[in-house]
């Protein structure tokens, strides 16, 4: 390894402050520390919170940074004390970690890691502590991972090794979207076999969840997204049913209410809007109704009528799928070559990192569902 212990100079897409393009720089990233993983990145999605910290979020804080955290690549080299990876190993860094050894990890019942990036301070959405410099200035590394970079550094807790067969340009998906709302409805909601269930916003996370909802055995999938051209994929993923919030001058709970004679039994809100979440939750039928928050914002405080859960509903919400990061991740790329889960049917473009801001507008305009960018060839 001719580049261990050193400086590597790479390419990156930075990101110098909010509501700009990114811009391709040459980077400097450092070797790895105790405990920590250089990565080559062969691979990465674009997810909306990407979006949501460029242009959308109300905290500003987190720039100049390399964003970017749905990625696939290589072990490079690895830090001391780090003996579960090697170079050449295929893997997938993770924005939730997994220490195995804090009272969450610990605990069976949920996957919020105390020892992560985020464990405190998801309001700037990057690390204070970073190994990339660029023109003399710390570049700070986006929800722990930054894989719009050639090379990133990430502490072996938020790493996952995976089967080397995986086609990275395929897997980097579940590092977030895909493992997010799969995960959503068959971890979170528990989403049960003859049930109808309802999703709000059909970008990756959403269809995701359709897919979990199929593979828990739905027997009714209401797909509901203001954008018509987002049905036909729906329809892959296993949504029996569309509706269309514009459609409508009725809430569009009223209209799932009437459709399913009373309110579905589950529904999940992959779009980001306190609104949206509002009339998931209201969609649930009374009695045993289970409405999950995915989608992401701090922009607004969210409100409901008490009566609403008092009558039996629950209103929970899902980070990464309520999956624990590191044994769940290779599990799922195992899961999709043996053709348990989809992921090729989530990608409608490819392109390289070098056209990042183009596959940001894309999804900005609902043109895609995943833009798969080649960072480095593998
Ligand atoms: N909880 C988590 O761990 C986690 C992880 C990843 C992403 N997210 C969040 O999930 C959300 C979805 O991400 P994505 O990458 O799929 O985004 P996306 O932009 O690809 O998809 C969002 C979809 O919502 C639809 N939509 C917008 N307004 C709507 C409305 N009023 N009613 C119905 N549909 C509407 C859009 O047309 C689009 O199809 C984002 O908020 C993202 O930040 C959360
Ligand atoms: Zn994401
Ligand atoms: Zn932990």
């Amino acid at each position: 390894m001719a580049t261990a212990g050193k400086v590597i100079k790479c390419q990156a897409a930075v990101a110098w402050e909010p509501n700009k393009p990114l811009v391709m720089e040459k980077i400097e990233v450092a070797p790895p520390q105790a405990n920590e993983i250089r990565i080559k990145v062969v691979a990465t999605g674009v997810c909306h919170t990407d979006l949501y910290h460029l242009f959308e979020g109300k905290h500003k804080a987190g720039f100049p940074c390399v964003m970017g955290h749905e990625g696939a690549g290589i072990v490079e080299s690895v830090g001391s004390g780090v003996t579960n990876f090697k170079p050449g190993d295929k893997v997938i860094p993770l924005f939730v970690s997994q220490c195995g050894q804090c009272r969450f990890c610990k605990s069976p019942k949920t996957n919020q890691c105390e020892k992560g990036w985020a464990s405190d301070r998801y309001a700037a959405m990057s690390e204070l502590d970073t190994r990339f410099t660029c023109k003399g200035k710390k570049i700070l590394q986006f929800m722990g991972t930054s894989t719009f970079s050639e090379y990133t550094v990430v502490n072996e807790i938020a790493v996952a090794k995976i089967h080397p067969s995986a086609p990275l340009n395929k897997v980097c998906l579940l590092g977030c979207g895909i493992a997010t709302g799969y995960g959503a409805a068959i971890n979170t909601a528990k989403v049960e076999p003859g049930s109808t269930c309802a999703v709000f916003g059909l970008g990756a996370v959403g269809l995701a969840a359709v897919m979990g909802c199929k593979n828990a055995g739905a027997k009714r999938i209401i797909a509901v997204d203001i954008n018509p051209d987002k049905y036909e994929k729906a329809k892959v993923f296993g949504a029996t049913e569309f509706v269309n919030p514009k459609d409508h001058e009725k809430p569009i709970s009223q209209v799932l209410h009437e459709m399913t004679d009373g309110g579905v039994d589950f529904s999940l809100e992959c779009v980001g809007n306190v609104a949206v979440m509002r009339s998931a939750l209201e969609s649930c039928v009374k009695g045993w109704g289970v409405s999950v928050l995915v989608g992401w914002t701090d922009l607004d405080d969210f409100s409901a009528r008490p009566i609403q859960l008092i009558a039996g509903r629950t209103w929970k919400g899902s980070l990464f799928g309520g999956f624990k990061s590191k044994d769940s991740v290779p599990q799922l790329v195992n899961d999709y070559l043996q053709k348990k889960v989809k992921l090729d049917e989530f990608i409608t473009h490819n392109m390289t990192l070098a056209q990042v801001n183009s596959a940001i507008d894309l999804m900005k305009t609902g043109g895609c569902i995943r833009t798969i960018l080649s960072v480095s060839p593998e």
